[in-house]
């Protein structure tokens, strides 16, 4: 029947009694698999390795949320031989039917929400509502790329000349290797593999290890909705590993990577040296990290700017590319900016993530808050500190991954924490004269992925929406939380090479154009 045109999946409501039940016992539910094996998944098989990683729960470490089988070389050639043969059926199956896969994975993302919600608050510390919104998102990728493939899908007549019918239509590139983050562990899998699959790639997916128990779930999404044998693998196994070993095999036609500036910038290189036996240019899509600034302009409401900024900061402990990690305020309103914004950063809670009460929870691993610590000192050195809070000494059992929110000022461009993605809860503030020095400083960090400004005044929106050259700007709006179509997503400059996911030109990527041309 007629597919309904597409909506965004509603974020959670816990004014709703069963949504607020729902996760201490999907919790209770994780607790009794701890320690539980995830072997590999490939071409329809369920493989098991020797070689295995834990993956542990930030909040306390002596929970192991799962032991992952790990793919070396031998499974990565099996899992590629496999998608190698899938490809030759799958690249001619109709777009229509393809999405039809696609629409009954989201299905089973529906009936299972809790569930894959409050594994991210057990494996990766995400907080409840985080967590729902990024399963949310995967169910908006599965529908929009399904709605898109079947808008693409129809070949179309090019040109009016007589005597010939001539048609423009798009194949599936080949395999694609999907190489992915751990922040948003489910949504940002969903929708790179979903992509590839729906335009008749088949996949091979590595998660990343420190959420790999999430990327499992993708496995049983794809066989609930019975997905033929070969077009997804699920291949977990070691950066150092298998890493470079995937990005430079032959059979690899394309790479949907999203993580870190310095790892996709190492993918895009290697992946342009062609390898002995490759038939095919590789194609790198690459999102990578972010330095992104809020502007408070001297009308801004600061009701709204204080709570937007402590949100695109503090949510989900910063780790998102999207996050504010540079609050720049205008001189005028400055004190009583800084002001409000340390009465709020004081009154949040910081705690487990599991606790629905708590603000800030821990950091996704110990490196990761190590890494924090680090830039933490480095602002202090730069800096003047604002505001720097821990979570209570309770909370810190078996090396738990607390890292202090902390607040600093009197930054400029030239200040590493300024420059730098920390990937955690520091936020520098800058004082700016005028708006002019706040756009250009706003600018002048080598990545370009979101932004926001706060401010009354039409022109000095109107003005930033030219020049605060970013992905995703939003006007008095936080810089983080955007929706699959209604904000497209996605970078330039440091920020990423491709176009924005969850946007109209997102699966053109996957597909080479073909055109046949009849002589009638
Ligand atoms: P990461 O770069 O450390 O890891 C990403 C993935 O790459 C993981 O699966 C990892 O195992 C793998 N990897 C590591 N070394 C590799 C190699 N040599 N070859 C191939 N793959 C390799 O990033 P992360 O810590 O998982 O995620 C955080 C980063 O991701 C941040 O920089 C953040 O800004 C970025 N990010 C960007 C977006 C975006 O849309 N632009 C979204 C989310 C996260
Ligand atoms: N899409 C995510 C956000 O906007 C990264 O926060």
């Amino acid at each position: 029947g007629e597919i309904p045109a597409f909506s965004n999946f509603p974020p959670a409501d816990f004014t709703i009694q069963a949504e607020r039940e729902a996760y201490p016992e999907a919790i209770a539910q994780w607790r009794t698999k701890l320690n539980a094996q995830y072997p590999l998944f490939i071409n329809g098989q369920e493989v098991t390795t020797d070689d295995t990683l834990d993956s542990y729960n930030p909040a306390d470490p002596s929970e192991i949320i799962g032991t992952i089988c790990q793919a070396g070389k031998p499974e990565i050639d099996d899992a590629l031989t496999g998608a190698k043969a899938a490809y030759l059926d799958w690249r001619d199956v109709s777009p229509k039917k393809r999405a039809q896969y696609l629409l009954d994975a989201a299905d089973w993302c529906k009936k299972n929400i809790h569930k894959i919600s409050a594994l991210q608050v057990l494996e990766v510390g995400k907080q409840w509502d985080q967590a729902q919104a990024d399963v949310a998102e995967a169910i908006d990728f599965l529908e929009y790329y399904a709605r898109e493939m079947i808008r693409l899908g129809e070949p179309k007549r090019m040109g009016v000349a007589p005597g010939e019918d001539s048609r423009y239509f798009y194949q599936g590139k080949g395999i694609a290797a999907v190489i992915a983050p751990w922040n948003f562990p489910f949504a940002i899998s969903v929708g790179m593999v979903s992509a590839a699959i729906v335009a008749g790639c088949p996949v091979i997916y590595k998660p990343s290890g420190l959420s790999s128990v999430v990327g499992w779930m993708l496995t049983e999404m794809f066989r609930a909705a019975d997905l033929p044998a070969g077009v997804f693998n699920y291949t977990p196994g070691r950066g150092s590993v298998i890493g470079d070993y995937i990005v430079e095999h032959p059979d690899v036609s394309l790479i949907a990577f999203t993580g870190s500036m310095e790892v996709g910038l190492r993918i895009q290189q290697k992946a342009a040296v062609v390898q002995p036996g490759q038939e095919q240019c590789k194609k790198v899509i690459a999102e990578m990290g972010g330095k992104n600034a809020v502007i408070i302009d001297d009308d801004a409401d600061l009701d709204e700017a204080v709570l937007g900024v402590l949100y695109s900061a503090f949510g989900f402990q910063g780790q998102k590319c999207s996050a504010c990690s540079r609050a720049i305020v205008l001189d005028s309103i400055y004190d009583r900016f800084i002001h409000r914004l340390r009465e709020a950063a004081q009154s949040i809670k910081l705690g487990p993530s599991e606790d629905p009460s708590n603000y800030m929870g821990p950091v996704v691993d110990k490196a990761a808050a190590k890494n924090v610590l680090r830039y933490a000192k480095i602002a202090a050195e730069e800096g003047n500190i604002v505001v720097q809070r821990e979570a209570d000494d309770k909370y810190k059992i078996n090396d738990a991954c607390y890292v202090p929110l902390t607040i600093v000022d009197g930054i400029t461009p030239e200040h590493r924490i300024a420059q730098e993605e920390v990937f955690g809860p520091v936020l520098a503030v800058m004082k700016a004269k005028d708006m002019d020095e706040a756009l250009a400083w706003a600018n002048s960090t080598r990545f370009a992925l979101t932004g926001a400004i706060y401010s009354r005044s039409p022109k000095h929106l109107e003005r930033a929406s030219r020049e605060f050259r970013v992905g995703n700007l939003y006007l008095n709006k936080p810089s983080v939380g955007a929706l699959v179509e209604r904000h497209a997503f996605g970078g330039f400059k440091m920020s990423g090479v491709g176009s924005k996911s969850g946007g109209p030109d997102y699966l053109l990527q996957f597909m080479d154009p073909r055109l046949v041309c009849e002589n009638t």
